[in-house]
């Protein structure tokens, strides 16, 4: 274990929203039995996680598609190393869905037999900048910050939950071969919702009929969730973790708002940061809500 501050608790070099961790399970997160049959979905923060928890929560319960059970997305597909509901992990019926932002050397090593999924979804990290900015200030658990120019300092030094950006696309992609693993980015999502929760069906080998996909998507649209209490977390930060100003989990849902916030010199010092890091990194990123 190493250096914590008031908000981030640091184990293995990986840091963690401090008021939700639970040591001893940080410490078996790696042992924890995985079933051949588990789903794992893993983003950096802000990058389409409660997204792609309602889709495949839409597409494994028929009760949540159908709206006949009234259970909080987040308790579907909830996260790995925050149990901020005390659900019992090891008694959850199969197939279990469980999202996480863990770096690639934290999560459990079962996932390493190749029979569980892992679902990846990455956004382009301006966005999740912007993003996170306004989401940290928002919460009470996260440190706010008050300009957009030390908020880029600290995501672009990791001093933020989930550590580097670069580091965890860049970690998982490297390793991608020690696991079952799609990728895929919330910009395609965005732009076409339907062929992404195909392609997403279809790595989970799951098949749907043309209404129950049709069903998949109308829920999983951006208008529908921020009114579904279900599907965002609304009420959470609301009643369980407290809030510093009215805000909404959901805020602008788009491809391209760091464009309304970043300054000439901020886009000209990440995109020089970017291409330090990213060097010969394969996976297209789209910055643009009108590029191809
Ligand atoms: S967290 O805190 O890490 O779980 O946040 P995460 O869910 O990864 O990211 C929140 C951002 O995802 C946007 N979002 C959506 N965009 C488009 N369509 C749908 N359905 C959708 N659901 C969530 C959400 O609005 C946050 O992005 P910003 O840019 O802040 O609006």
């Amino acid at each position: 274990m190493d250096s914590t501050s008031e908000y981030l608790f640091k184990f293995k070099g990986y840091n963690f929203e401090k008021c939700f961790v639970n040591i001893e399970h940080l410490e078996t997160m790696e042992d924890f039995e995985i079933r051949d049959d588990d789903v794992f979905l893993i983003t950096y923060p802000k990058s389409g996680t409660i997204w792609t928890q309602q889709i495949l929560s839409l597409i494994y319960f028929e009760g949540h598609r159908n709206r006949t059970e009234n259970v909080q997305t987040v308790d579907r597909a909830p996260f790995f190393e925050y149990n901020i509901h005390n659900l019992d992990y090891v008694k959850m019926p199969s197939p279990r869905i469980f999202t996480s932002h863990l770096a690639y050397y934290l999560v459990p090593k079962g996932l390493k037999k190749k029979k569980a999924k892992i679902l990846y979804i990455y956004r382009n990290p301006k966005d999740v900048l912007i993003s996170f900015f306004h989401f940290s200030n928002w919460v009470v658990s996260l440190e706010a910050t008050d300009t957009i120019d030390h908020y880029l300092e600290k995501f672009l030094d990791g001093k933020v939950v989930g550590s580097c950006w670069f580091d965890h696309i860049r970690g998982w992609y490297e390793h991608r071969h020690d696991f079952n693993i799609m990728f895929l980015s919330y910009e395609d999502m965005k732009k076409d919702l339907r062929n992404s929760v195909l392609k997403i069906c279809s790595f989970l080998e799951k098949k749907l009929s043309k209404e129950d996909v049709d069903a998949v998507v109308r829920q999983a649209t951006f208008q529908n969730m921020k009114s579904d209490p279900r599907a965002n977390y609304d009420n959470i930060i609301k009643n369980e973790i407290g809030e510093r100003n009215k805000g909404y989990f959901l805020r602008k849902g788009t491809i391209g708002d760091w464009k309304y916030h970043l300054t000439v010199q901020q886009n000209e010092r990440f995109d020089m940061i970017f291409k330090r890091n990213m060097k010969n990194f394969p996976l297209k990123f789209v910055w643009d809500v009108n590029e191809e």
